[in-house]
């Protein structure tokens, strides 16, 4: 996308910026009023903090599950009802579509709890909370945004480094984002995991999050998990999985590529801004780095 179309891509919707080529104000109205279910599985994340990572995670572990576990005369054939799995990204009529799949449903949204519909919180359904070293958040979405149209692009790393500081971009601020999931942590239906955690020890990941599923898995049907869910299988399937937008989405898949873009000022402006906003708050400890 052009520089100068910025402000003509994105919308307003209380107060946070979206990207009005896939998502809009008739499709956010229309999902306050849709109803989750208690057995539903949220994955709440930032953009670019590992979202098709652990939501190809999470489906596997469910169809894994529920493979094993389903007669041959109930089974329901998934594939073919399936629904852009981003909450908040599609037409007005999605929440209709929504509605009518079977459980459990994958959810997968950007968005903060503020602007998600009520019913999520009423429901008790399960929230993972996604979280990322917000240095490596802001480098993989500096090229993600450039590779992709639906997106504002930036002439440089400079720039957009401005605009991720000040939130005035897609999906808002992400210091603004990690304050406001903050109130929920102590929520008893969420869980949290960072990217940084799973990268370490992802076999251990998939066993924490199968846990808060409550799915009993074997050790092999993890390894099948992990093994699917590798940043190379994942890369080698994207053709099929992502189309186009593969090579864009799996671009290094790993820790500290930020030490490439910042610069000194940019380090410390960062650190500042965390030290301010977020050390002292639960989810501050948690992106220690
Ligand atoms: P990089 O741009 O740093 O490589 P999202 O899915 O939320 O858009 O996040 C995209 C980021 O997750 C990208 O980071 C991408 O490479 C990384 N990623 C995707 N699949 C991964 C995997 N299987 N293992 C590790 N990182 C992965």
């Amino acid at each position: 996308a052009d520089t100068m179309d910025r402000e003509e891509l994105l919308f307003s919707y209380k107060g946070i910026l979206y990207p009005a080529t896939i998502c809009s104000p008739e499709a956010f109205r229309a999902m306050e009023s849709f109803e989750a279910r208690p057995d539903d599985v949220i994955l709440a994340g930032y953009p670019k903090t590992g979202t098709n990572w652990v939501g190809q995670i999470l489906t596997d572990l469910i169809a894994t599950f529920e493979k094993r576990n389903q007669d041959e005369e109930n089974h329901v054939n998934k594939e073919e009802l399936e629904e852009f799995p981003y909450l908040e990204i599609g037409d007005a009529e999605k929440y209709e579509r929504m509605s009518k799949l079977p459980s459990r449903r994958v959810i997968f949204t950007h968005l903060i709890p503020e602007n998600l519909p009520r019913s999520i919180f009423k429901s008790k359904a399960k929230i993972l909370l996604l979280l990322r070293n917000l240095k490596d958040v802001a480098t993989s979405f500096y090229h993600f945004s450039n590779a992709l149209s639906a997106l504002p692009s930036y002439e440089s790393w400079d720039d957009f480094f401005i605009a991720f500081m000040t939130g005035k971009m897609p999906w808002g601020s992400y210091f603004n984002y990690l304050s406001e999931w903050n109130k929920h942590v102590d929520d008893k239906n969420i869980m949290t995991i960072t990217y940084e955690e799973l990268k370490e020890n992802q076999a251990l990941g998939v066993k924490n999050i199968a846990a808060f599923l409550g799915l009993s898995l074997t050790e092999e049907e993890i390894q099948d998990i992990v093994e699917r869910s590798s940043f190379q299988s994942m890369k080698k399937n994207s053709p099929k999985t992502h189309g186009a937008l593969g090579t864009a989405l799996f671009r290094k898949g790993g820790v500290c590529d930020w030490k490439s873009f910042f610069n000194e000022d940019q380090n410390q402006a960062m650190d500042k801004a965390f030290e301010e906003l977020l050390a002292g708050t639960k989810l501050g400890t948690k992106l220690k780095y």
